[in-house]
């Protein structure tokens, strides 16, 4: 469903991407773990255009992302995003939020994105905060809008960019309660997380980023129990019992 080919990708002279490859397959959940700034997010980004990278090639389908940008709406109408912040329209209701891609970037029917859209916010279980706006709503609430907004579009694959890590430790299982679902009805998600609980249970595989290389990589139980690299070995220490 996803492919990188030896992505690279600078920021000037800094080389942050340093010859990706990886597959996520169609169905399948694939966790993104590594320290902060070995970069996950920009991983992310290089797949839905939002950075363009300079070498090497990802495909979504047979589709290339083309870092001229050609292929990039196509690319967006299929892989959603789901941030760390949210980033909802604040002056639009959750309602709203949920509809304005099929209805303006799919250019679908009114009515149809409406009953779509709240059965969406109802599956997250927000049946009763289809009129609020944002700010009247709780972090985990607002990430379950984002969520029902990134599958309005009906994408082929979600990606996940820390969508718990901003949020208030009692409002984290809520949102993985999301995901988890989303994953037994198998939806392409590739997932960058600190969340290891999550990764251990949901996840198919993972892949370890450190310094802008896949460290280690293999299925989920056995890179998260049984971590080969030291350099593994001492993140995920890092992560389980923080200091
Ligand atoms: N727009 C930008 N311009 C210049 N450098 C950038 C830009 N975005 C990211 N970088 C650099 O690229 C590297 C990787 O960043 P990235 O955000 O992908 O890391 P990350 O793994 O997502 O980290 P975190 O866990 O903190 O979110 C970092 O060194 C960062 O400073
Ligand atoms: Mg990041």
């Amino acid at each position: 469903m996803i492919r990188f080919e030896n992505v690279h990708k600078s920021f000037g002279q800094h080389e942050v991407l340093k010859g990706i490859d990886a597959e996520i397959g169609k169905g399948e959940v694939v966790c993104l773990i590594g320290p902060s700034g070995s970069g996950k997010s920009t991983l992310l980004r290089c797949v839905n255009g939002l950075e363009t990278y300079q070498k090497g090639r990802i495909t979504v389908g047979d589709t290339v992302v083309d870092a001229a940008g050609r292929s990039i709406h196509d690319i967006r109408t299929r892989v959603s995003m789901v941030f760390q912040r949210f980033n909802l329209f604040p002056n639009r209701t959750a309602l709203e939020n949920v509809m304005e891609g099929p209805l303006f970037v799919l250019g679908e029917r009114r009515a149809e994105v409406r009953a779509r859209a709240e059965a969406l916010l109802t599956r997250v279980g927000l049946a009763a905060k289809i009129d609020a706006y944002p700010n009247s709503l709780s972090g985990g609430q607002q990430q379950r809008v984002a969520i029902a907004r990134a599958l309005a579009m009906r994408p082929e694959a979600i990606l996940f960019d820390e969508p718990t890590s901003a949020l208030d430790p009692e409002m984290v299982g809520e949102v993985l309660q999301v995901m988890r679902s989303l994953a037994e009805e198998h939806m392409t998600m590739l997932v960058v997380t600190h969340e290891i609980h999550f990764a251990r249970e949901v996840a198919d595989s993972v892949l370890f980023l450190d310094g802008g290389t896949i460290v280690e990589r293999g299925p989920a139980k056995e890179v998260l129990r049984h971590p080969k690299h030291e350099r593994t070995q001492d993140f995920l220490r890092r992560v389980t019992h923080p200091v």
